[in-house]
């Protein structure tokens, strides 16, 4: 149903558009009285064996919402509904930021991609706060935080800090985003020196707190491998608790779009189907080169529930998607949840 009439009708407006629309009508739910639960009747499966402890939390299932989809925190609780296990809402900044001029958002739909040069539009740290408090969640939130865009590199450190200060108590754990390629210069964080003043920074703001809440940190997917092993080695020494690969890529490499399209599109971040490989590969090189100590939540072109397992079993703990879910439709953790509940069958029956 979704695949052959709500697709193509959302496909016919603008992709930031049709995202405003979809966002609009799952928010429209809460006041149908019992459209919530007939969503939540036809999308969510529990599944005991799926449950998921990882740094100290118990997720319900191994399978979220990547960041950027939910921007400002409005939306957690609705997509909740749909059965996700957890969301990354943001990239939130510590001040409001209009992003790029549009338009922004590009469909590739023969390659099943999206191209994005959004620049972290979001309303703010404490926008989000706002609605956190007043909307409590019914799902696992984690904050994915970043810097404003005219903040100096040297001064990121102090964006991240606020953030976290801000949002410390309200969320479930947080993700360092260091690596969108939409906001210039924003990679340069991944370096050695700057990463590090990032993360030390962070974690003297949360050696404040009593509870100690989860630190991961997302990467692209474009590092060269002395990067990665720099940011593995940052990330064991300090303590941070996990990592997030990947982000999107700036590679255009094996578009089956045709170049013309893809060039008049100009800069972003590819997602989807060709990011598949790319983040794979990382999430492998993480789980192998960290002796699986970093903890991994994988993010990347999961466009099938196979893909999905795939990542798992490269040594993820999680799974995310944002492009999948565009091109799928809601029903698509739902399938990625009845593949590896079916799978784990098979797998137990096999060892009976
Ligand atoms: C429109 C759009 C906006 C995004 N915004 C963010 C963001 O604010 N912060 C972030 O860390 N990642 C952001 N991402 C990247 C996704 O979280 C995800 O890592 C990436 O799209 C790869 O996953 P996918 O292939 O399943 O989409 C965004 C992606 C898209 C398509």
């Amino acid at each position: 149903m979704y695949k052959l009439l709500i697709r193509p009708l959302l496909f016919l407006f603008p992709a930031e558009k049709a995202h405003k629309i979809t966002m609009a009508t799952l928010k429209a739910l809460r006041y149908i009285p019992g459209a919530r639960f007939v969503v939540r009747m036809c999308f969510c499966r529990r599944s005991k064996s799926l449950e998921t402890e990882l740094f100290g939390i118990k997720f319900p299932n191994p399978v979220g919402i990547a960041a950027g989809l939910d921007k400002n925190g409005e939306f957690y609780n609705d997509l909740a509904n749909l059965g996700f296990g957890f969301i990354e809402i943001g990239a939130l900044t510590p001040e409001p930021q209009p992003g790029n001029p549009a338009p922004r958002l590009f469909r590739l739909p023969k390659d099943q991609a999206l191209i994005n040069r959004m620049g972290i539009n979001n309303n703010g740290a404490k926008a989000a706060l706002k609605q956190l408090r007043s909307n409590t969640p019914r799902i696992i939130v984690a904050a994915n935080i970043s810097k404003n865009s005219d903040t100096p590199n040297d001064l990121a450190y102090k964006d991240y800090c606020r953030s976290l200060a801000l949002l410390y108590d309200f969320v479930d754990f947080f993700v360092l985003n260091v690596s969108c390629p939409n906001v210039k210069n924003l990679q340069q964080l991944q370096g050695n020196q700057m990463l590090s003043q990032v993360i030390e920074s962070v974690m003297e703001v949360r050696r404040y707190h009593e509870t100690s809440r989860p630190i991961l940190l997302k990467i692209s997917p474009d590092l060269e491998q002395s990067q990665l092993d720099e940011i593995i080695h940052l990330c064991l020494i300090n303590g941070i608790d996990g990592i997030v690969a990947t982000n999107t890529t700036r590679s255009r490499d094996n578009l089956k779009s045709p170049e013309k399209t893809v060039a008049a599109i100009g800069d972003g971040g590819l997602s989807g189907a060709p990011l598949f490989e790319k983040a794979l590969a990382t999430v492998k090189y993480v789980h192998e080169k960290s002796n699986g100590l970093l903890p991994i939540i994988a993010s990347g072109g999961i466009m099938t529930p196979a893909q999905a397992s795939q990542m798992l079993d490269a040594g993820a703990s999680l799974v995310e998607v944002y492009t999948g879910f565009i091109y799928n439709g809601p029903a698509f953790s739902k399938r990625i949840i009845r593949y590896l509940k079916k799978k784990e069958r098979s797998k137990a029956a096999r060892q009976s």
